[in-house]
């Protein structure tokens, strides 16, 4: 390294690898910088430009330098993945339930379900809105808002979704309780019980409970972590099998964290119309990727009404609240009628209390500061398990949402490593309930939304010492 500039970028670059700022992080501002280090400011400028030409920062216009979401990184991404490639019932989902009870347990260290620590969330802020509607709108919280829901709420979808270029009226939108839900509406709209259901693999564990509980059958997809499911593999299971419905999360999903680009997404709705299926989307976290441009929707691509948009707010604003959304397109009706038979209606109280943070604007500001938050969990926790974990370890880079999807090296079996962290006070997921047929054994799921402190530190050491053993 032949010039100063070099040298002193290559340090900083070795502080960020090593966590010592965090993605999101403003560094000192160029005058700082030159003070600490006693150089010009023409110097620290060029110290400056050589991390952002490398990736590592990135200038905000006269804002300053910031250490940007995906920082380099020492350990390799998990390969595309190669499920079975046949329909098959799913089986071993019993441990989830375990699983999300510890998510309740507060004595536990929660890595295991993807839910937010509270530090995360707008809570004053939904408490607020909830006296404030419980206040204001009495007469209306005493009585059933029978679906669609109540009417403020899906005309802020509504407008929310227009700006991600979906014609969506607020008449076509119905309020559900939670994404959940609308996927089980979705599934039982356009299926029946022993039909052939596409979806990603790894897939987030509450799809394959409606699946199994729907008695249907999943085909899981070849999925690669940073693109997203195989088209040329999805076309392939297409003409083999008599597939009903295909199911994925294109915007961050779960467990991988990829995002989908824009041109695949076409592809995607081109290639499921053409075969005449329709996609159910689950854009649960399409708010929440780490940098400020949403990404598009495949409903946007939507020219048939056979994309099926499902949403909920659990991953923003609270779980807790129960609240979230499916637009049905061509299956609302059906969509409709089921969620009236199913359990007559959403509960009002958090539908307009979730209306008012909408229309407040609180929502936009809450979500700017909560994707800063979200990708600085997950660097962290990378981070934390390059420290700990063995040789040999992968980990996902996820463009957005809150968890990273671990590859452990060897034959290691993390069912068994999940039973003994639990009985520890740690909660993790392992690899196998995110298959229909328990595949991925030596994966694992950590959830990156905690309160980081020693905690968090010990568990990953635990760990990392039990992977040893
Ligand atoms: C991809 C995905 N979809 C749906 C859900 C369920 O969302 P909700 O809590 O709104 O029912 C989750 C929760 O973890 C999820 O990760």
């Amino acid at each position: 390294m032949d010039y100063l500039y070099e040298r002193l970028a290559s340090e900083l670059a070795e502080q960020i690898g090593l966590g010592l700022f965090l993605p999101g992080d403003r560094l000192p501002g160029v005058r700082a910088f030159s003070g600490q280090h006693n150089i010009s400011v023409a110097t620290a400028v060029a110290v400056y430009r050589r991390l952002e030409d490398e990736g590592y920062i990135e200038a905000r216009p006269r804002s300053g330098f910031y250490v940007r979401a995906r920082a380099r990184r020492h350990t390799d991404e998990p390969g595309i993945s190669s499920p079975k490639n046949r329909p098959s019932p799913v089986s071993g989902q019993e441990l989830a339930l375990q699983l999300v009870k510890a998510a309740n347990d507060t004595a536990m260290t929660q890595l295991g379900a993807a839910v937010p620590a509270p530090s995360f969330l707008p809570t004053r802020a939904i408490e607020r809105a909830v006296a404030n509607a419980n206040r204001c709108q009495r007469h209306r919280n005493t009585s059933y808002e029978f679906p669609p829901g109540v009417g403020e709420l899906r005309r802020q979808i509504a407008r929310r979704m227009a700006e991600n270029g979906c014609r969506v009226g607020a008449d076509e939108i119905v309020i559900t309780h939670g994404c959940q839900e609308s996927l089980t509406l979705a599934l039982r709209a356009v299926t029946s019980p022993g039909d052939v259901v596409a979806i990603e693999s790894p897939t987030f564990y509450g799809l394959l409970q409606v699946i199994d509980s729907l008695g249907l059958e999943a085909l899981e997809i070849p999925t690669h972590p940073q693109d997203g499911v195989s088209l040329e593999a999805l076309q392939l299971a297409l003409e083999q099998w008599p597939v009903k419905a295909c199911v994925l999360v294109p915007n961050y999903s779960n467990p991988l964290g990829y995002c989908m680009s824009e041109k695949l997404k076409r592809a995607l709705v081109a290639l499921l119309s053409q075969h005449r299926i329709p996609l159910i989307e689950d854009d649960v976290y399409g708010d929440l990727g780490f940098t400020q441009r949403r990404p598009d929707v495949c409903k946007s691509y939507d020219k048939t009404g056979d994309v099926l948009h499902c949403a909920s707010f659990s991953k923003t604003l609270s779980p807790g609240l129960r609240v979230g959304w499916i637009a049905a397109g061509r299956y609302q009706e059906k969509v409709e009628y089921l969620k009236f038979v199913t359990n007559l209606a959403t509960s009002t109280l958090p539908q307009l209390a979730v209306a008012d943070l909408l229309e407040s604007g609180l929502y936009e500001r809450h979500l700017r500061k909560m994707r800063r938050e979200y990708a600085r969990a997950v660097e962290r926790m990378i981070a934390g398990v390059e420290r700990h974990f063995p040789e040999g370890t992968k980990v996902t880079s996820p463009q957005g949402g809150f968890v990273i999807w671990v590859e452990l090296p060897g034959e290691t079996d993390s069912f068994a490593l999940a039973r003994n962290l639990l009985k520890q006070g740690i909660s993790i997921a392992p690899g196998a309930i995110f298959s229909a047929t328990g595949k991925y054994r030596n994966f694992l799921r950590l959830s990156c939304a905690c309160d980081w402190d020693d905690r968090i530190e010990r568990a990953l050491a635990t760990m990392a010492r039990l992977l040893n053993e």
